[in-house]
């Protein structure tokens, strides 16, 4: 696949990296990022290397896209209000696809906007919005993940896509470089939810766009045993609504929209 190749910064001292063969270097440091099958390799917070995560993600790559996982997760955790396609229902609110009722792609736009896809996964949400953006990166922290990522974007032949190995809570890309991010079911993963905002925030530019999804403790999550299966297996932490609006606001967005259906909540912000 012939990916696009997005600005990486080095978060060690904010110059931009150069590709040099199979790694991505600073020239001002000695940071060197190792680039694996065309996905760059990023370092982690501790915090989030020592989490299960990435062995769990890891193991789960295979089957997250299969009707085994994603789908009946979905409908038990939002019940039968929620979207069917909830990939359609994101595009939309990045304004990516015109629905009647929504902002079309055109609004405030002259051209196709730039998309970060924060714990992309497998790229289900990736490739979906790839069709109407100019481009997409997606990061995860998943090796498993990103590498089915990166061989479904290839069988789908798309162009504007590039993968690579992150952290939400750490983004190597420079401040407001994206139109547009999305982080779909994967914020009450974080361990660090408000330094992941804060790097949303920055990476957008000014009046940007975030959407996304994660879970609240209402509906199936209201019972104390499903959320301790929650935690026990991913480390997921369900939000208080409220609680989740502040962290937002503390984060420095603004004209916040949600929509809460059964234990699922869509949010829509703006950066600045
Ligand atoms: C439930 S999946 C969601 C994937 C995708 N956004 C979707 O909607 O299908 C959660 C993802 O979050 C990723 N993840 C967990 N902690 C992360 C972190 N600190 N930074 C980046 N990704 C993380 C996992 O590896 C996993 O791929
Ligand atoms: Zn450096």
């Amino acid at each position: 696949m012939d990916a696009i190749e997005p600005g990486y910064i080095c978060r060690r001292c904010e110059r931009g990296l150069a590709r040099w063969d199979a790694q991505l270097n600073c020239p001002n440091c000695s940071v060197t990022v190792p680039v694996a099958d065309g996905i760059p390799r990023f370092p982690v917070p501790d915090a989030v290397d020592d989490s299960a995560h990435e062995t769990f993600f890891d193991r789960l790559a295979p089957v997250y896209e299969t009707p085994v996982w994603f789908q009946p997760l979905y409908r038990f955790v939002g019940g039968a209000t929620a979207p069917r396609d909830d990939r359609s229902t994101i595009a939309s609110m990045l304004g990516l696809e015109a629905e009647s009722g929504t902002e079309s792609a055109a609004e405030g736009d002259t051209e196709a906007p730039s998309v970060l896809d924060v714990a992309c996964g497998t790229g289900r949400i990736t490739r979906h919005v790839a069709r109407d953006a100019a481009s997409v990166l997606g990061v995860d922290i998943s090796g498993g993940m990103l590498e089915r990522a990166q061989r479904y974007a290839a069988r789908e032949g798309l162009k504007n896509v590039a993968f690579a190995r992150m952290s939400a809570d750490e983004l190597w890309v420079d401040d407001g470089a994206f139109d547009r991010v999305a982080c779909c079911w994967a914020l009450h993963l974080f361990p660090d939810v408000d330094a992941a905002l804060a790097e949303l925030h920055r990476v957008l530019r000014s009046s940007g766009r975030l959407v996304g999804t994660t879970i609240v403790d209402e509906y199936v999550l209201g019972a104390a045993p499903v959320r301790a299966v929650a935690r026990l297996t991913v480390g997921a932490e369900p939000f208080d609504v409220d609680s989740f609006r502040t962290r937002l606001r503390k984060a420095g967005f603004s004209s916040l929209e949600f929509d809460r259906r059964g234990a699922a909540l869509f949010f829509r912000a703006q950066a600045g």
